[in-house]
C-alpha cells in the first residue's frame, strides 16, 4: 500500500519511522510519503492560511494549496481521508476497510480548519479519532495509519490480530510473562497448568469481566 500524507508540518511524522511501521516500509509492504502543502502555494510568500469570511476566531487553510497538493498525488483508485472532529468515529472496522485500498491520501488540517470548498472539489472522507479536539490532523493521521497498517498482510502476524481487544467484540484478557512470581505477586495458577481448555475458559471470563467494567456498551 502507498500512503501520501499532505501536511504543513512534515517534521511531525518521524514516529512513523520506528518499530513495526519502519519494518513494514523497509520490507516495502508499505510506502509512506510526507508532502509539504506549502510547496504548492502560489502565493509569493507561500502563505497557506487566511482569515475566515464572516469573522470568527483563528485562521483557515486556504483551498488552492490543498487542491494542488491533492491533485499532484491523486490517482483513479485513491481514497482521500481528512481527520476531523466532524467525521465519523474511527474504529477497528473502519481501519480494516481502509487497509484494503491500494492508495490512501491523508490531508492534515491545521489551525481552525480548512476552506469547505475542498470537500466539493474532491470526494473526501472525514474521520474523527474521538470526541475531543486536537490542534491538527497530524496526530490523528498517525493514529489511523498505525491502526490500519496492522491489517495489511505481513505487517504483524495473523495470530496477533485474532486475540486482541475488539476482535471478538470484547476487550482483551490480562496477560503475564516470566517471572511466575514478582514481589509476592503470582501469575494465576491456571496459566501455568498447561490445560488449554481451562486457559481458554479463564481468558473468556476475564475478557467479559474487563469489558463489563470498562466498556459495558460493547456487550
Ligand atoms: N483534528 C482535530 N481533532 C480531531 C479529532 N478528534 N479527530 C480527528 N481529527 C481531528
Amino acid at each position: 500500500m502507498k500512503i501520501d500524507i499532505l501536511t504543513l508540518f512534515p517534521e511531525m511524522f518521524t514516529p512513523l519511522q520506528s518499530s513495526i511501521l519502519k519494518r513494514a516500509t523497509d520490507n516495502r509492504i508499505l510506502e509512506i510519503n510526507v508532502i509539504n502543502i506549502r510547496d504548492f502555494s502560489l502565493d509569493k510568500h507561500k502563505k497557506c492560511d487566511d482569515y475566515p469570511f464572516g469573522g470568527g476566531a483563528g485562521m483557515l487553510m486556504t483551498v488552492q494549496p490543498l487542491y494542488d497538493a491533492i491533485k499532484s498525488v491523486k490517482q483513479e483508485n485513491s481514497k482521500i481521508v481528512f481527520p476531523s472532529p466532524r467525521g465519523k468515529t474511527f474504529n477497528q472496522k473502519i481501519a480494516k476497510d481502509l487497509s484494503t485500498f491500494e492508495h490512501l491520501i491523508f490531508v492534515c488540517g491545521h489551525y481552525e480548519g480548512v476552506d469547505e470548498r475542498i470537500f466539493q472539489l474532491y470526494d473526501i472522507e472525514e474521520i474523527s479519532i474521538g470526541d475531543y479536539v486536537l490542534t491538527g490532523g497530524e496526530l490523528p493521521s498517525m493514529v489511523i495509519i498505525d491502526t490500519l497498517s496492522r491489517f495489511i498482510d505481513g505487517v504483524i502476524s495473523e495470530e496477533s490480530l485474532l486475540n486482541e481487544s475488539f476482535s471478538n467484540g470484547l476487550l482483551e484478557y490480562p496477560q503475564y510473562t516470566r517471572p511466575a512470581e514478582f514481589m509476592g505477586l503470582k501469575v494465576p495458577e491456571v496459566l501455568l497448568s498447561g490445560n488449554h481448555q481451562e486457559v481458554e475458559k479463564w481468558r473468556k471470563e476475564e475478557s467479559l469481566k474487563i469489558t463489563k467494567k470498562n466498556r459495558i456498551d460493547l456487550l
